[in-house]
Parts: structure tokens; C-alpha cells; sequence
């Protein structure tokens, strides 16, 4: 049974209790009303405005271009058409890196304008005084660890982070300051999966695996690529539950030959 009670809004708390209970996390992303409801409706726990929005939203290369009034603008879509899951949203970059006042400000401003429930953030030891400045303030923060997709310039690749010793021992040393500082839960993205077991048993929030393995307390996806709607990059972790890109272009290329061959619209489409 779950420790989610029925018609209630999923908490930061609850997110926390999953783990305790052993009850596994589903974290989607979401950027709109309409996909927000069917995905909310479908009993995702969790749906992260995530700063992907620039990728597959916006069609930028990089999560880089992303503003804060961009990030409450999809929230807010994203807060109406949710009644049930916890709404999450991304500190865009620069949003937090710069001093921990500026950092409190934006997530301040995320929360108050978009209602969401938390922010997230990517970074190690380094963002230890932001968390603590926004968590101070009453504000939920997730953490992000492993490939954290803002430093792309910094990484250079999108390979998978922490196969060296070093970088392993040095992120669950990172997790273990991240959960001092306050995180609620922390987002390990592209790492492997003992590393990510390691993490899990050194925390007592809730990890939550991107292309990190079975052993996270809960999992995410972005929407987009698990619909197959998304199709620049296939990244081995990323599980594809329907071929929406493939049902879109099918019905649209119908459409397109009913139009022209005067098929649509019918004596009882019209009025
Ligand atoms: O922006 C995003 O979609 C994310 C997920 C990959 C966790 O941060």
C-alpha cells in the first residue's frame, strides 16, 4: 500500500517517507498544461519542470539559454494541470552560481510565481551555501549530481560521469554535504549504477536515477524521449514506453491528404 494518501498533493515529506517505506520514486518531466494532466493523471509522483525545456522544447543545443521567467512560465502551465504529483522546477544557470542572496531571490521568485512545491539545482560541495540560504527560507531543494547538464563547457562530452575512483569517492562526498545542507532528494544523472547504489546507502534522502541504474530510490525520465517524441539523441538509458513522434506524423500526414483531397471536413464537422 501506498504511503501516499489518495487525493492529497505529494509532499516534499512524502517524497522522504518513500524511502523510508521503500516505495519507489517516479519523476517525469513536464512543460506544459496538457501533457502535465495526463501524466499527473497517470500517478507520477513527481514532475520536474526540468531546464531540458530548452532542449526539447525550445530546440536549443544547450539547457545553457534557459531564463528564470521561461521556468515560470512552463511552471505554471505545468501547476495547473497537476492535482496530484509534486511539481518541481530548475534553476535555470546563473540563476543560483552567482552568490547565495541571488540565489534565494530566484527561487524565491520561482515559488512565488509559479506555486510550485520545490526547485532543483545541479552542483556539488560548491552550491552547499545556496542550498542552505534557500532551504533557510522555507524553499524544498533537490539536488543534482553526477552529469549536471549546465556544465556541459566545463565536461566537454555527455559520457558517463564517476567511472574514475576519484570522481566516485568525491560524489557521494558531495551527496553526503548535499543532504546536510538540507536537500530533500538528489537527482543522480549518467553515473554508474554501484556508484549510485553507494550514494543511496550513504543518504537518507531519496536518490532519484537518470541513467544511473535499479539501485536509486525512485526514477526520472524526460517525457519527451520515453514518448519517442524526442529523437536527437537516443541515450542508452532511456527506455521508450510509446512512439508518439511516429502516431504524430501518421495522423498529421492524414490530415494533411484529407485536406487536400477534400476529405475534411464532413457534412457532420460542419455546421
Ligand atoms: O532538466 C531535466 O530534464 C533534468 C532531468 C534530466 C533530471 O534535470
Amino acid at each position: 500500500m501506498s504511503i501516499h494518501q489518495a487525493g492529497r498533493r505529494v509532499t516534499t515529506q512524502v517524497i522522504r517517507d518513500m524511502k523510508a517505506s521503500q516505495e519507489k520514486i517516479a519523476m517525469l518531466t513536464a512543460y506544459d498544461y496538457t501533457m502535465a494532466r495526463l501524466l499527473d493523471a497517470a500517478g507520477t509522483d513527481i514532475l520536474l519542470v526540468g531546464d531540458s525545456v530548452g532542449n526539447v522544447f525550445s530546440g536549443f543545443e544547450t539547457t545553457l539559454p534557459v531564463t528564470v521567467e521561461q521556468m515560470i512560465y512552463h511552471a505554471q502551465a505545468v501547476v495547473r494541470g497537476t492535482e496530484r504529483a509534486l511539481v518541481i522546477v530548475d534553476m535555470p544557470f546563473l540563476s543560483y552560481q552567482v552568490n547565495p542572496e541571488e540565489a534565494l531571490k530566484n527561487a524565491g521568485k520561482i515559488m512565488k510565481e509559479s506555486g510550485a512545491g520545490a526547485v532543483k539545482l545541479e552542483g556539488g560541495a560548491e552550491m552547499v551555501p545556496a542550498i542552505r540560504k534557500i532551504t533557510d527560507a522555507g524553499v524544498p531543494v533537490m539536488g543534482h549530481l553526477g552529469l549536471t547538464p549546465q556544465s556541459i563547457h566545463q565536461f566537454g562530452t555527455y559520457k558517463v560521469r564517476a567511472r574514475e575512483e576519484l570522481e566516485a569517492v568525491r560524489l557521494v562526498q558531495d551527496a553526503k554535504k548535499l543532504e546536510e545542507a538540507g536537500c530533500f532528494a538528489i537527482v543522480l544523472e549518467k553515473i554508474p549504477a554501484q556508484v549510485a547504489e553507494k550514494v543511496t546507502a550513504s543518504v537518507s534522502v531519496p536518490t532519484i536515477g537518470i541513467g544511473a541504474g535499479a539501485g536509486c530510490d525512485g526514477q526520472v525520465l524526460v517525457s519527451y524521449d520515453m514518448l519517442g517524441l524526442f529523437n536527437e539523441f537516443r541515450p542508452r538509458f532511456v527506455r521508450r514506453y510509446a512512439e508518439l513522434g511516429d502516431t504524430v506524423l501518421d495522423a498529421v500526414k492524414t490530415y494533411v491528404t484529407d485536406v487536400r483531397q477534400k476529405n475534411f471536413p464532413s457534412k457532420e464537422e460542419s455546421y
